[in-house]
This record gives structure tokens, C-alpha cells and sequence, in this order.
């Protein structure tokens, strides 16, 4: 989950790794170093904390040179403290070295190494690699650091992502990838090379990029990039163009990035729709799912795996796909699906949703299904992330970079996707007659607008945030499509406001969670006009006759609901299947002006990180 920067070329590498690490601050925010080459040994800045601590530390004690590496830290093993920040330098001083992962036999190898009179200064487990490959480079590598490191990654177990810079061949920086810890893309210049854990953290730079696969490692000098397998056989890596524009990664006109975020999820929603649907014949395309319709009608079940946001994005996909697709679907947690043995068929496709591609626990399961037999699909924000990479097919959100750590319009791009995903494999399996498959296409345009009814409803929802800021517990209740939109509002406000929030079924209630219910809990219930409107009324009237203070999320013209709740919010009517797109907004309003009024950090809210790398 942390991030990674390399440089080496002709320019300042304090200040470019600097900048691409700020990019990648929302990565992990624990602690921040950096280190660099310059005839002078290895120089070391590191500070607990944001980057803005490193950059004070390094403004009052600069660093120069053309060669270097940063990092910043989601702590794992060993508190956050500056001695556990990275880099981390061996015993001798000779080498240095950045990392994302876990060494999961890290007490056995330090065990090992203190045994023959290795020093540590560290609580981490990322120690242990620089001193084996000081180990290694004093032993048999005959001071090679690439060879030094193939034998000290062999010795590692888990997943990783590793930088190595060493002032004895001082022109080089190698790169190793072993498994899901998080990308290494190495990013191509002239007279100059990146390595970078994500791309945004180089993309000012260049649009050349190779991304390491797992087992594979990089010996990048100013002037070339070498590919190797860990076995020393040299590859032929492709040069991917990333398509990307930096202007959307900057803030702008907004306090946060989370805001800016929520707002443009009209403008993201409908570059996910853009070029996908044939308006002539009313249908959609998916070019990139590589799916003849053969193949869908061979399709028995269908497995959604994801986390977090993006599972509760799952769960909502189920409903279109059943319906509209009529296939069996079954929505797994990333981090549950590979311990429990699951039955997978050459006719079975799974899915994998993912913003950032490089989700450990997603990835793994992915491999499960993939080793199994099959049919991998992806829904993928991070072009070019190794989700994106291993799938069959997949489908990008287009929602443009997601900032901001606690995640808004990937849930709704997603959902969109899943939608597209569940009309095109109706039209491949012929599930759907002419005028359903029209009806179901005809929505989709109308979304950005709904959406951006949907935000005006911001003015009253700080109102809302003026009343409700200082309470400790609230429940969010939701039935059928918008259960999951009750788990989803739940999550934004307890990561961003630390407020604790449950999300429950609202016909559950009445098996446990009422007994919470007083005065103090605000029960924020998705009334909606739809099919399951009259029994959320019921649960509506439960919560107030226990003295709860409700909070109706309704649909526009719907005037009983006022009679009921404390308060309405009212978004405008959608169709029922696509409505969680629109419900969810003022949730994710209302959230984010919980968190601004209690002073919390919003981008990067305490404990978290934008990419789970570790398991
Ligand atoms: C919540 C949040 C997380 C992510 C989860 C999966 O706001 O951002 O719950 O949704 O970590 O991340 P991806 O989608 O990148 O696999």
C-alpha cells in the first residue's frame, strides 16, 4: 500500500521523487523518506508523518543529486517512527532500498542475519531484505547488486515491490516485483528513467511505460531498462502509451479531492457510457470483454470478487445481472473467496471490480479463479493495473484518477459498468426481447443529469451535517437494490468521520438493531417510490416510534414521506434498478460535510490507504 518513486537521469532527483510521492501520498501517510546518490555515500532524509514533515526536514538540510529513490509508508510492521521509515540502509551503508509488502518469514531471516552479526535499526520487516542483499553482495555476488538481490528476494516469502540503489555501482536502480504487493511501472525518458509503484507519480514526466510482471526485475540506468525474469532470462517487455490526463488529478476549485470527486461523477458517468452504447440500434458494445456469444451462453454462473466500496458496488451488479442477464451470480469478499475452496468450472466467469487494479486480496482471488479455469473479467479504473492485465476482458470505469482515499466515483462508474456488463451479455444470451433491451439502453443517458440533480441537494445536507455532527452512532437502512447503497453510506461516513455507522437491511431491524434506537441515533432510511417504498415506510415508523430521529432519503413529489421523518432529502426519480447511482450521492454529500465539520482529514483519513497492497 505504500508508494514508490525511482530516479535516475540528468535532473534533481530530491525534487522529482518529492513531487511524484506527493502524487502518491494517499498511498500511505504514516512516514516519508527519501534517498539519494552523489559521490558522497548514501544520503538519507526521513520523518514521520505526511510529506510535508520530509520536505521541511529536507528544505532545511538539502539533498542533491541525479540518482534516488522515495517512499511513502503505510505502516505494517514496526510502528510509525522515523526508524521504520523507509528507505532502509544496510549495515556496511552500501545499500538502500524501498519497499511495498510483507516479508512473511521476516523473524525467521532476521533471526538468521542477527545470528551472524547483522545490526538492525529497525522494527520492520523491509530491513531484512537490504541486509541480505549486503549479505549476498559480500557473498558470492562479488559486490553485483543485481545478482545479490536475485538471491536475497529467493530467500523472501509473500509478496513485494522493491527499489535497490547501491553506491557501489551508483548508476543503476533495480527494480523487483514478486507477487500483488502493488504495481512497479518503469516509466521511460531520454536520458533519464522512473520507476514509480503508480503512475500518476510519474506521469508528468513521461507516458512510456513498462509494468513489471510478478518474478520480473528492472536494472534501469540513465541511459537503458533491462527486463529479467528472476532467473536472469532476458525479456522483451511491451511499452504500454498510458493514457492519462493530469489536469483531472489536481484539485482545483475544490477544498478536497474527495469533493471534487463527488461532483464530477455526472461528467465521470458519462465518459463511462461514452462510445458504448450503439444509439442506432439501441444496444451496448463492450469490445474489450473479447466475448463472442458462444461463450456468453456457455456462462453457468457468474462470481463477482471485490472490497470495500467496490464489493458493496458488487452486490448492487448482482441484481442487474440476474435480471437482466439471468445468470446465477454470487458476490464474494477478495479477501474470503480463497479460503473457502470455491467450486469454479470452465463455466464459470468471475469478476473482479477494482478502482485501482492492485488490490491485493482482489488480485488473489483472481488467481484462484484463474488457476481453476475461469473466464476472468475485470471492472478497472487504473488503466494498465495488473487486474486489467491478467483478465480475459475487462471494462475501465473511465471515471478518471480517484484521489481522494475513501472512494466516490468508482462506486458509481462501476455500478454503470455492471449495468452495461448485464444488457450486453442479455443481448449475447438472448435473455432480452427488442423492447426490454431498448428499455434498459434508454435509461442510461439520463444518469449524468439525475446525478447532477442529485448534488444540488448539497446546500441542505450541511444543514444536515450542522445538526447531526456531533453524534457518535448512526444507522443506515436500505431494502433490496438499495440495501447495499445503506452499507455504502455507512462506510463513507465511519472511514472519513469516524463516526461509527452500520449499514443494515432495513426488514432486520426488527431482529436486533432496533434495541439500539433512542433519541441519539439518527437512522438515515432510502425511502425511494419503488417497489419496496410501503414496507421502508414500516421500518420508518419503527424507528420513530422508539424516538429515533429519522432521515428520509425520497423521492422528489413524494409529500407522506414528510408527514413521517424528522427530515427528507429527495433526489429525482429513476428508474428502480439504476436508482442506487443517485441514492448514493447525497450519502457521500453528507459524509463529507460530517467530516468537514469535525475538522477530520478527509483525503486521508486515519489508518487508511487508497491501494491495499497487503493482505
Ligand atoms: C472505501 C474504499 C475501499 C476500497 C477497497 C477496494 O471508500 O475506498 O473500501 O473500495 O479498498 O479498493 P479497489 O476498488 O481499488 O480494489
Amino acid at each position: 500500500m505504500c508508494g514508490i518513486v525511482g530516479y535516475v537521469g540528468y535532473q534533481d532527483a530530491t525534487t522529482l521523487i518529492l513531487e511524484g510521492l506527493q502524487r502518491l501520498e494517499y498511498r500511505g501517510y504514516d512516514s516519508a523518506g527519501v534517498a539519494l546518490l552523489n559521490g558522497q555515500g548514501i544520503q538519507v532524509r526521513r520523518d514521520v508523518g505526511k510529506l510535508s514533515n520530509l520536505r521541511a526536514k529536507v528544505d532545511s538540510n538539502p539533498l542533491h543529486g541525479h540518482t534516488g529513490i522515495g517512499h511513502t509508508r503505510w505502516a505494517t510492521h514496526g510502528a510509525p517512527m522515523e526508524r521504520n521509515a523507509h528507505p532502509h540502509v544496510s549495515m556496511s551503508g552500501d545499500f538502500v532500498l524501498v519497499h511495498n509488502g510483507i516479508v512473511e518469514n521476516y523473524l525467521e531471516l532476521r533471526a538468521e542475519l542477527m545470528a551472524e552479526g547483522v545490526r538492525f535499526d529497525s522494527d520492520t520487516d523491509t530491513e531484512v531484505i537490504v541486509q541480505l542483499i549486503e549479505k549476498f553482495a559480500h557473498n558470492g555476488a562479488q559486490g553485483d547488486i543485481v545478482e545479490a538481490t536475485r538471491q536475497a528476494v529467493k530467500r523472501l516469502r509473500g509478496a513485494h515491490a522493491i527499489v535497490v540503489m547501491s553506491q557501489v555501482q551508483p548508476d543503476r536502480l533495480i527494480a523487483v516485483r514478486i507477487g500483488n504487493a502493488g504495481g512497479v511501472a518503469i516509466g521511460l525518458g531520454d536520458g533519464e528513467n522512473y520507476i514509480a509503484s503508480d503512475i500518476p507519480a510519474i506521469l508528468d514526466h513521461t507516458r512510456r511505460m513498462i509494468f513489471l510482471e510478478s518474478r520480473q526485475m528492472a536494472i534501469v540506468t540513465a541511459q537503458d531498462v533491462t527486463i529479467e525474469t528472476l532467473d536472469g532470462q532476458a525479456i522483451t517487455a511491451t511499452i504500454h502509451d498510458v493514457p492519462y490526463d493530469p489536469i483531472s488529478a489536481v484539485k482545483g476549485e475544490y477544498r478536497h479531492f474527495m469533493q471534487k470527486e463527488i461532483y464530477e461523477q455526472s461528467r465521470a458517468v458519462a465518459d463511462t457510457l461514452g462510445g458504448r452504447i450503439d444509439f442506432e440500434h439501441m444496444q451496448v458494445m463492450l469490445p474489450d470483454l473479447n466475448l463472442t456469444p458462444e461463450k456468453a451462453q456457455a456462462i453457468q454462473r457468474l462470481v463477482i470478487v471485490a472490497c470495500g466500496t467496490s464489493y458493496y458496488s458488487g452486490l448492487i451488479g448482482k441484481f442487474f445481472l440476474e435480471k437482466i442477464a439471468r445468470i446465477n451470480v454470487e458476490v464474494d469478499y477478495g479477501s474470503e473467496y480463497r479460503y473457502r475452496d470455491p467450486l469454479i468450472d470452465a463455466n464459470t466467469a468471475v469478476l473482479a471490480i477494482t478502482q485501482s487494479g492492485e488490490t491485493v486480496d482482489t488480485l488473489a482471488a483472481m488467481e484462484e479463479a484463474r488457476e481453476k479455469g475461469a473466464l476472468l473479467w475485470s471492472i478497472v479504473n487504473a488503466v494498465g493495473s495488473q487486474a486489467m492485465r491478467v483478465s480475459d476482458g475487462y471494462i475501465t470505469m473511465n471515471a478518471g484518477p480517484e484521489i481522494g482515499v475513501a472512494s466516490t466515483k468508482a462506486f458509481t462508474t462501476s455500478i454503470v459498468d455492471q449495468y452495461l456488463l448485464a444488457v450486453y451479455l442479455g443481448q449475447l444470451r438472448g435473455t432480452l426481447s427488442e423492447s426490454e433491451r431498448r428499455a434498459y439502453v434508454e435509461a442510461l443517458p439520463k444518469l449524468p443529469d439525475l446525478i447532477g440533480r442529485a448534488l444540488e441537494s448539497a446546500p441542505q445536507i450541511e444543514h444536515l451535517a450542522d445538526l447531526l455532527h456531533h453524534c457518535q452512532d448512526f444507522l443506515y437502512l436500505g431494502r433490496g437494490i438499495n440495501y447495499p447503497v445503506a452499507l455504502e453510506g455507512a462506510l463513507k461516513l465511519k472511514e472519513i468521520s469516524y463516526i461509527h455507522a452500520e449499514g443494515y437491511p432495513a426488514g432486520e431491524m426488527k431482529h436486533g438493531p432496533i434495541a439500539l434506537i433512542d433519541e441519539n441515533m439518527p437512522v438515515l432510511t432510502i425511502t425511494l417510490k419503488d417497489a419496496l417504498y410501503e414496507k421502508m415506510i414500516s421500518q420508518v415508523e419503527q424507528a420513530k416510534a422508539r424516538g429515533g430521529m429519522v432521515i428520509a432519503l425520497a423521492t422528489e413529489g413524494d409529500n407522506f414521506i414528510a408527514t413521517k421523518a424528522d427530515q427528507v432529502i429527495y433526489i429525482p426519480e429513476t428508474p428502480e434498478l439504476l436508482s442506487p447511482i443517485v441514492a448514493v450521492i447525497p450519502l457521500q454529500l453528507l459524509a463529507y460535510a460530517v467530516a468537514v465539520k469535525r475538522g477530520a482529514d478527509v483525503d486521508q483519513p486515519r489508518n487508511l490507504a487508497k491501494s491495499v497492497t497487503v493482505e
